[in-house]
């Protein structure tokens, strides 16, 4: 989705402003621009490409001001040109917005408009937003202008405004999409995320749904649509900017899968204590609450929604809880049946995946609880929900999402042990083998991460394949499809994840010597045997095995062309292990075809459009 960051200051803000884009490239990478204010007159530079090459064209750090908006573009409406390229102005180059979302009145508007005799420059639906204010802002002030044009918008915004006439001000409003307040000193900020400011502040007001922000580089307010000023919360953020930056590494996706032990870490931290589980009081579900659920509902996107798929598994299996998980964007667009005894949980990285967000909003229309597991604080997701558990994944920036998988398996593993607990579906052996299982987890990641060699050498050899299959069982199917998603994510090679048993119904006819096909096949009483029939058929017709089971394993080993081996750990612990050989995979092969894979084409990190 596009990326929207403003900066008013006593200084000039040009490197703020184009740092604050850099990083929020992952958000959207069309096209870029800026416009800054100086003796009441733009200048807007902005142009088709990443920030880098733009920047290389037009040089960006050469302008300047102490006020400017910026933004990078993911198109929606009208195509790549520079034209459509934000910020937008009206007909008399006074009012320029940078957006992120989608007006859905836009043609309406502007018909109007264009009838009033307002002329427009580009096909986007942003533009609207600049002539509506124009039309508003005679006799009043640029915020009583935008507030008085937002009430006509209908659709989803972030926005940064400025006025030509009233150079100190900076505008900013939300509905339906993510945009900050940051507070410095001398100088205020908005942006779409934290991390891309958190180098100049920590303190930052979230902006809710219709609300309407005027800084200056020493004030701030806030009003509603309505014109009434708002009280808002100061939150401190406790990550630091080093944790959003690559720290050496070629690229974020890179630093964030060696990460994974830290932020499991992280994770459990102080939620273990004895044989109990403990969340912090964000959690909020009583236990009496607890006892009564007899159904989850599990919504979620993308990778969050194959951690969802393993949660099922552990959560029917272990806390004998019937368990569905629907995509967050069916769900929206059906009739659940949901009553006050199920339970719905949101998983998602960012807590602003508009169709997660919308799920949300259908499921507390039938009055039952909702619970996110969010890893980011504050984000439009966790103030929605009942009760929160953060991932503590610390920021992730790579587009292709790694250690908030790991974290929210890791979570959902914890929420697992504590519903067993009150529900008393385990003994107190069984929960303390667990609890030991989960604490070994980040030194035993570790070792994976310490000897890939063999991941290299299928990187090598394989890249330049077209298709691969993913094929897992049981707590590993979802591996098997969240490698795959991994694969065709950053190097575009097709992918497809499979149930293995499912292969002979279908997907075994794809399969020759052309075809490397991936089982994660780790150690089991369940499947394991069964897997290696499956390996066989695919053997018999010549396919490039590939397998990830369990260190000290004897058999797969004489069936397999390569083999990575992860640390013996329970069952359900199995796919956090396992997963990480085929994010490290999908990363190589990416790199040995020259992509980045922290900035995929068509991919955004959070999708905030419907
Ligand atoms: O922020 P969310 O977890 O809600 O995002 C959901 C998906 O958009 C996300 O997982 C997406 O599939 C990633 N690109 C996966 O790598």
């Amino acid at each position: 989705m596009c990326g929207i960051v403003g900066v008013v200051s006593n200084a000039n803000v040009n490197e703020k402003l184009f740092n604050g884009l850099s990083n929020l490239e992952y958000r959207g990478y069309d096209s870029v621009g800026m416009c800054f204010v100086k003796n009441s007159k733009f200048t807007i530079k902005k142009g088709v490409g990443k920030l880098e090459e733009v920047h290389k064209r037009v040089d960006f750090l050469k302008l300047n001001g102490n006020i400017g908006i910026g933004h990078c573009r993911w198109s929606t409406h009208g195509g790549v040109t520079e034209k459509n390229a934000h910020p937008h102005v009206d007909c008399k180059n006074k009012i320029s917005v940078v957006h992120n979302g989608i007006i859905e009145n836009y043609s309406e508007l502007k018909e109007e408009l264009i009838r009033k005799g307002h002329k427009f420059y580009s096909q986007t639906d942003t533009e609207v937003i600049a002539h509506l204010i124009e039309e508003n802002i005679m006799g009043s002030n640029i915020e009583e202008a935008t507030r008085a044009a937002l009430n006509k918008i209908e659709g989803s915004y972030a926005l940064g405004i400025l006025y030509a006439d009233e150079p100190s001000k900076l505008v900013a409003a939300r509905n339906e999409s993510p945009l900050i307040v940051g507070i410095g000193k001398n100088e205020n900020f908005i942006a779409s995320d934290v991390p891309s400011i958190l180098s100049y502040t920590n303190k930052v007001i979230y902006l809710d749904d219709k609300e309407i922000a005027v800084l200056t580089k020493n004030k701030l307010k806030i009003f509603g649509l309505d014109g009434n000023e708002k009280k808002k919360k100061i939150h401190t953020i406790s990550w630091n900017a080093e944790a959003a930056k690559k720290s050496g590494y070629k690229h974020f996706m890179l630093k964030e899968i060696f990460e994974q032990p830290h932020a499991i870490a992280d994770t459990l931290n102080e939620r273990i204590a004895n044989n109990h589980i403990v969340f912090e009081k964000e959690f909020s579900l009583k236990e009496d609450y607890l006892k009564k659920i007899d159904r989850i509902v599990i919504v979620a996107c993308g990778t969050s929604w194959h951690a969802a798929l393993v949660g099922e598994f552990m959560l029917e299996e272990l806390a004998k809880i019937p368990t569905e998980v629907e995509y967050a964007s069916e769900f929206r667009y059906r009739h659940p049946l949901l009553d006050k005894n199920t339970l719905v949980i949101a998983i998602s990285q960012s807590g602003e995946t508009a169709d997660t967000i919308a799920a949300l909003k259908e499921a507390k229309k039938y009055g039952v609880k909702t619970l996110s597991i969010c890893n980011v604080m504050g984000s439009s997701i966790t103030r929605i929900s009942d009760g929160v558990i953060y991932t503590r994944a610390g920021p992730e920036i790579g587009v292709a999402s790694t250690k908030a998988f790991t974290t929210q398996l890791a979570v959902l593993y914890l929420l697992t042990i504590l519903l067993s607990k009150i529900r008393k579906t385990l003994n107190e052996k069984q929960i303390k083998d667990m609890i030991e299982g989960i604490r070994k987890i980040p030194l035993q990641l570790q070792s994976v991460l310490d000897e890939y060699d063999e991941i290299l050498k299928c990187a090598e050899l394989y890249h330049h394949k077209l298709n691969s299959i993913y094929l897992g069982r049981g707590v590993n199917f979802p591996i098997a499809l969240e490698g795959a998603l991994k694969l065709k994510e950053v190097s575009y090679i097709h992918a497809e994840g499979y149930p293995a048993a499912e292969m002979k119904h279908g997907p075994i006819a794809l399969i020759d010597k052309n075809m490397p096909v991936v089982f994660i096949a780790p150690h089991d009483i369940y499947t394991y045997k069964k897997v290696l029939g499956n390996i066989e058929e695919v053997k018999a017709r010549g396919g490039i095995i590939i397998v990830i089971t369990t260190e000290g394993d004897k058999e797969i080993t004489k069936k397999a062309k390569h083999i990575i081996f992860i640390p013996k750990t329970l069952y359900t612990l199995s796919s956090i292990l396992a997963v990480v050989p085929l994010q490290l995979l999908a990363y190589h092969i990416a790199d040995k075809l020259g992509h980045n894979p922290d900035l995929p084409k068509n991919l955004a990190k959070s999708v905030t459009v419907e």
